[in-house]
């Protein structure tokens, strides 16, 4: 077991790169089983969510090699169609690779995803996109999914903008027979980069980043070469540490649009905010203030996985602001950790009324899922004293270099081995 240890109070500045996208990744590993062939993928953030794609790959006979931030995929020979249950569970989003299996292999055996700290995670989307190009899907006593058949392509309506249900609707129907026409669908810069790595194995593929994103199956796929885009959650989180710990920080490796829902709120808190050459500078010099109203939403909205981190910024400073989270049930399990460091937030539902407060103190918090531990790191950056953050392997899930970028920035933030003697 892990913790973070920060001493808060610390102003920040400097410039700090991002690793590629999680959520870019992990979809285009699961999309490298469509092609026979060898995929070289770059810009791969070290996360234990990769390191589960990757076991999951080998499960099913994929070679896999990494060299620091380059993974190779050779999918040439498939071995099986089955994830089991234990790698399933090593990450919520193993979904992912249903339509990969599926449309590659003619059939695909996995476990239901379990829920996640967020709440329960339903995948009907999912399985409602594959029924649809022709799938029969059987659900299995405990929790096992059975899914097999010949893909024909047709239009499909989500009903509502799933990122992942898009990406395996779209994995699907790039091994479908003939063409797919996906309304409704997730308009995530993820989805972007997907459709980017599909056409790069030689798929036809147009429209994503819209609400219509149209596939011609039944190309023959081979491999390909591709760079993951930047990482805009990670960009978000530490503009938001910026904002928290006051200072200037310029934040590279993430497309400045993809961050201005979220550049906007801590603009309207009072930081100043300048874009320029793919890099984005923040600059807060004095406290922050209220935001008004902020309601994640799909994108291009304010991203519900900036909700936390954002708020963690927002905590402290004078004023109100008032998030609605609109994505998932259960995303407020920082609140109870940034209330023993002093913060000053309700919550109703869906709903968080933040008032700021003139300090927070350091303070013995733990992380209870990803994003919420993103927010305890940026309240302890501005708080005063020393924090100690236990459940580190949450973070890790999505920040791959977090103690070393902060501390380049100034931040006093190391990580300790626990030991309980
Ligand atoms: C992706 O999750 C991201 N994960 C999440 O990031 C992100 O918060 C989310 O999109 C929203 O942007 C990855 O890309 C790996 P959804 P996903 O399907 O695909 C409901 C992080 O911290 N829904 O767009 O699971 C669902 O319950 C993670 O990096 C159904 O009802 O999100 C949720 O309320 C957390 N049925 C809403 O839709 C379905 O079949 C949005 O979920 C699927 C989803």
């Amino acid at each position: 077991m892990h913790a973070y240890i920060v001493e808060g109070g610390r102003p920040l500045s400097g410039r700090v790169g991002v690793h590629g996208a999680k959520n870019s990744v992990l979809p285009i590993l699961a999309a490298a089983i469509l092609a026979p062939g060898e995929s070289v993928i770059h810009n791969c953030p070290a996360l234990s969510d990769v390191s589960a794609s990757l076991d999951i790959l080998g499960r099913l006979g994929c070679r896999t090699a990494q060299s620091g931030g380059t993974i190779t995929v050779d999918a040439t020979v498939l071995t099986g169609s089955s994830v089991p249950d234990a790698l399933m569970r090593e990450m919520r989003s193993s979904v992912i690779f249903l339509g990969a299996i599926l449309g590659r292999t003619g059939e695909a055996n996995l476990s239901l995803p379990g829920g996640c700290e967020l709440g329960p995670r339903p995948i009907d989307l999912h399985l409602e996109a594959i029924r649809a190009l022709g799938a029969q899907v059987r659900e299995e006593p405990g929790g096992r999914l059975s899914c097999r058949g010949a893909l024909t392509g047709r239009e499909i309506v989500l009903a509502r903008p799933s990122v992942g249900a898009t990406e395996n609707a779209m994995l699907a129907a790039a091994a479908a027979r003939g063409t797919t026409v996906l309304h409704n669908a997730a308009r995530e810069p993820e989805i972007v980069d997907l459709q980017a790595f599909l056409r790069a194995l030689g798929a036809e593929v147009r429209g994503a980043g819209s609400s219509t994103v149209v596939i011609q199956g039944g190309k023959p796929l081979h491999g390909g070469e591709f760079t993951v885009m930047g990482d805009r959650i990670v960009a978000c989180t530490y503009l938001a540490a910026a904002a928290a710990a006051g200072g200037s920080v310029t934040v590279t490796g993430a497309d400045p649009a993809h961050c201005s829902a979220v550049t906007a709120v801590l603009q309207e808190a009072g930081c100043t905010v300048r874009s320029a050459g793919g890099a984005i500078e923040l600059i807060s010099r004095q406290g922050l203030r209220g935001a008004g109203a902020v309601h994640t939403a799909p994108y291009p909205g304010f991203p519900t996985d900036a909700q936390p981190p954002v708020m963690a910024a927002l905590a402290r400073g004078r004023g109100t602001t008032l998030f609605v989270e609109h994505m998932f049930e259960n995303r407020y399990r920082h609140v109870s950790e940034l209330r023993r460091m002093g913060a000053d937030i309700r919550v109703e539902d869906r709903v968080a009324v933040v008032c700021g407060v003139d300090t927070l103190h350091g303070a013995a918090v733990e992380a209870a899922d990803l994003r919420g531990g993103a927010a305890l790191m940026v309240a302890a950056l501005g708080a005063e004293g020393e924090s100690r953050i236990t459940g580190v392997h949450h973070l890790d899930r999505g920040y791959a270099s977090l103690a070393e970028d902060l501390s380049a920035l100034g931040a006093r933030v190391r990580r300790e081995e626990l030991t309980f003697s």
